[in-house]
């Protein structure tokens, strides 16, 4: 699915967080989105879902214009999207499995499909031996590997990363962009980074400053 971004601006009261973004993403983009905190990276990545709303402009998910969807059309479009977040959001009360489960669950897919699909992805993760665990016992990789087969669990074409290597150490950072690459051979990823990370090298870097992307895109 292409998506495109056409003078998008997100304003939180006197907040500018995204200023007359113009972005063009073909189906197939990988993209690093980088740059200091605060410029705008975290509410560029739910615009892109469909999280936030432009307070102007216009989003396109294929030849769909996001403002223009009711509300449900709009939530059955965000299957679309899987979303990595920057904090794991994995629920403590529930198993590693139920997670993983939770958006085939919402989705209605039957009980036991939902539960061949979430082992399915939690092997091509390799954490198909932590299935049971509670999130809280796991290493902060794991937790990472658990959030990642959560958002492609669903099948996503576009995968959406929000500071996916926030508080590892060097070697679990290394493990987790090649996951990263891995999953997402054949999809859209858009990954935002504090810098341009060796570790993530994607073909396309965008650099976001005070809600602006800056550098002519390659
Ligand atoms: N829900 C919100 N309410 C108010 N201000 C917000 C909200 N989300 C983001 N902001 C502000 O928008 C700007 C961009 O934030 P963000 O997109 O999180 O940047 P980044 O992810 O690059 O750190 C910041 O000034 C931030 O404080
Ligand atoms: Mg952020």
């Amino acid at each position: 699915m292409d998506l495109g971004l056409k003078s998008v601006s997100v304003s939180f009261g006197n907040v500018v967080a995204l200023d007359d973004v113009c972005l063009e993403l073909p189906a197939g983009s990988q993209a690093v989105l980088w740059g200091p905190a605060g410029g705008g990276k975290t509410t560029l990545l739910k615009v892109l879902a469909g999280l936030v709303l432009p307070t102007r402009g216009d989003v396109r998910w294929g030849d769909a214009h996001v403002t223009s969807l009711s509300e449900e059309a709009r939530r059955e479009a965000q299957a679309a999207f899987g979303f990595v977040f920057q904090t794991d959001a994995l629920f403590d009360s529930m198993s590693v499995l139920d997670n993983v489960r939770l958006p085939l669950k919402k989705r209605g897919v039957a009980d036991a499909e939902a539960t061949r699909r979430a082992h399915e992805v939690l092997e091509q993760v390799g954490l198909l031996a932590a299935a049971g665990k509670r999130p809280e016992d796991l290493s902060g990789g794991m937790k990472k590997r658990a959030g990642i087969a959560r958002a492609i669990v669903a099948r996503p074409q576009v995968l959406l990363a929000d500071d996916p290597f926030a508080g590892l150490d060097p070697v679990t950072e290394g493990q987790i962009a090649r996951l990263l690459l891995q999953v997402s051979e054949g999809r859209t990823l858009i990954a935002a980074l504090p810098d341009p990370l060796a570790s993530l090298p994607l073909p396309r870097q965008l650099r976001i400053v005070a809600g602006r992307i800056e550098a002519p895109s390659r």
